[in-house]
């Protein structure tokens, strides 16, 4: 295990949904137990961490992003004692865990809620965030703030008349963070699982913590749809609900509640969905080092970046991408590689659900700097499946009811998905019906793909030339070498790379690495040969130019080079 007091600057996350990874218990559900047994995969494949998405008891109306008591598991994953052994023996095997924490709203079965919505007289009545509406009897909304997903986010409550408010869906109420007995609790639970000894959070929506004190009505906006830059939707703006600077002020808090423990350090990811400036903004200010920490930040030590989700593969772009997050994200501050999750199309099936394309993804997310997260099946080529909308299990699917049509136009047209059950199938263990995810004549929670293509791990392990196998090498590449981990970034120019070729330096004092990307289906000439040798690229056996300069690139080729002076 890399006990570096930075190790999360230096690591490779790997998202576990956990109802989809394995499923020991043949209910159909993926459990902890399940994901114990496959600790030896993910070690063997090379990642570092885990992220695994909430198991907190819920009555999973939104799987698990609706919390009902934040200190127990819910039983279709197992208990205490299962998180437990899962900590320890993800560290045996040098591994490190870290919890997805849904500070922003409970579950509405939460009974801290059952409690506030009971009475206005009720301790906890101040523990949400309750209005009176506006006009003739309260009946209109308190003002005009829209939900992160679009409609009205105030929701009237009938006995009392009075409407909470909920950033996401109606049965997730926010949390009033204007609340110290709040703050206080929710701080005391995140050291509750620190103390069981998880290496840090992934904070999901923590940018919507606080809104404005006065409650002020959002600005209007021009745009209709939100994009990974900008949430403003439906003509609002989200200024008075989203990255107010009350939430970067608490980000220091948690900050601080988190860097109290230290053998070994713990770490924060945030979930911010806004354009880079204001994600930037939550990692805090600059701190400087002391003779034994190097300089840092005092907020989030890292910000999910979003862009990337949907960037084509074309080197215009990457290249771009590649100088906004330099420019944005300076040491100390690093960037985070995100292309899939389980709210988003998957990033292979936007690549035509090609898996030359999806290497040179890969080789790109692992040799960029900043740390890469990759989904669960990702390393597979597992690929978005296409559900229908009526039968969703997604609540978002059901947020508005929109015909099929509408659903097929935007997966095809503007490559989304507006049902999440899509992205969160099943892990692709084998070739056995169901996949190996669940045995044989048990109904999977979703189900999994007729054809699995040769998109199985088992297929795929022991074939040099897999997507797996390419996942494996590049993560191999990434912990032997600290220029990878933690050197600088050069960007070498177009003109030494020609138009379709990234290239770019890795550089730390002990070494110097080129990496160079064919985004391209066509063969591609160097303007002039680059000098020294291949040590990994996205095909096992490179038919030619190992040894020498690298003069050509194949179709999609991505390779790395110990450079030659
Ligand atoms: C985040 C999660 C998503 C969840 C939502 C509400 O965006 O990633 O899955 O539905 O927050 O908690």
């Amino acid at each position: 295990m890399n006990d570096s007091k930075r190790w999360w600057e230096e690591t490779v996350v790997y998202q576990v949904y956990p109802r989809s990874f394995l499923d020991s218990n043949g209910d159909g559900i993926g459990d902890l137990e399940g994901l114990i047994s496959r600790l030896d995969y993910l070690a063997d494949l090379g990642v570092e961490t885990l992220w695994i998405s909430p198991f907190y008891r819920s009555p999973q109306c939104d799987f698990g992003y609706d919390i009902s008591d934040y200190r127990d598991v819910a039983p279709e994953y197992g208990n205490l004692a299962t998180v437990d052994r899962l900590v320890s023996e993800a560290h045996a095997r040098g591994l490190r865990i870290v919890l997805d924490m849904v500070l922003n709203h409970t579950s509405d079965q939460h009974p801290w809620f059952l409690a506030s919505r009971a009475s206005r007289s009720d301790p906890r009545r101040g523990w949400y965030v309750w209005r009176h509406g506006r006009g003739d009897g309260g009946k209109r909304p308190p003002n005009n703030w829209h939900a992160m997903i679009g409609g009205s986010g105030w929701h009237r409550d009938g006995p009392s008349g009075e409407w909470y408010w909920a950033q996401f869906l109606p049965f997730q109420p926010d949390l009033n963070y204007r609340n110290p007995a709040v703050q206080a609790e929710m701080l005391d639970t995140m050291r509750f699982w620190l103390d069981r000894g998880v290496d840090g959070f992934r904070l999901d929506i923590v940018n919507a913590l606080f809104e404005d004190a006065d409650f002020r009505d959002n600005p209007s906006s021009w745009k209709l749809l939100p994009s990974d830059d900008d949430p403003s939707m439906l003509f609002q703006a989200s200024s008075n609900t989203l990255n107010h600077p009350d939430t970067l002020a608490f980000m220091k808090e948690l900050r601080r509640c988190v860097d109290r423990y230290d053998h070994p350090s713990r770490f924060l990811v945030g979930e911010v969905n806004a354009a880079i400036d204001q994600a930037r903004a939550h990692c805090g200010d600059l701190r400087p080092g002391t003779a034994d920490t190097a300089p840092g930040t005092d907020g989030l030590n890292l910000v999910f970046l979003f862009r990337s989700v949907t960037a084509p593969l074309v080197a215009g772009t990457m290249r771009s991408l590649m100088a906004d997050y330099e420019e944005h994200f300076p040491r100390p501050l690093l960037p985070t590689w995100v292309f899939s999750n389980h709210d988003r199309l998957r990033r292979i099936s936007r690549l035509g659900g090609d898996l030359r394309r999806a290497k040179l993804n890969t080789a790109w997310q692992l040799t960029a700097r900043g740390v890469p997260f990759i989904y669960y099946g990702e390393e597979i080529g597992m690929l978005q499946q296409r559900l229908p909308l009526k039968t969703a299990l997604d609540p978002i699917a059901h947020r508005f009811p929109l015909p099929q049509w509408v659903a097929d136009l935007v997966r095809n047209r503007f490559k989304e998905s507006l049902n999440r059950d899509e992205c969160r199938t099943p892990m692709q263990w084998d070739e056995s019906p169901n996949a190996g995810f669940c045995p044989p004549g048990i109904t999977p929670w979703l189900p999994t793909p007729h054809n699995l293509d040769g998109r199985t791990v088992q297929r795929q392990r022991s074939d040099p030339e897999s997507l797996f196998s390419c996942y494996r090498r590049f993560l191999r590449l990434r912990r032997e070498h600290p220029a990878l981990r933690r050197g600088d970034l050069e960007m070498l120019p177009e003109s030494s790379t020609g138009r379709h070729i990234v290239g770019y330096r890795r550089k730390d004092p002990s070494e110097t690495l080129v990496v160079l990307l064919n985004a391209s289906g066509s063969h591609r000439t160097l303007p002039s040969p680059v000098a020294g040798h291949v040590i990994v690229g996205t095909a096992a056996a490179r038919p030619a130019g190992a040894e020498g300069p690298v003069t050509t690139l194949a179709p999609w080729e991505g390779v790395v080079l110990h450079e030659r002076p």
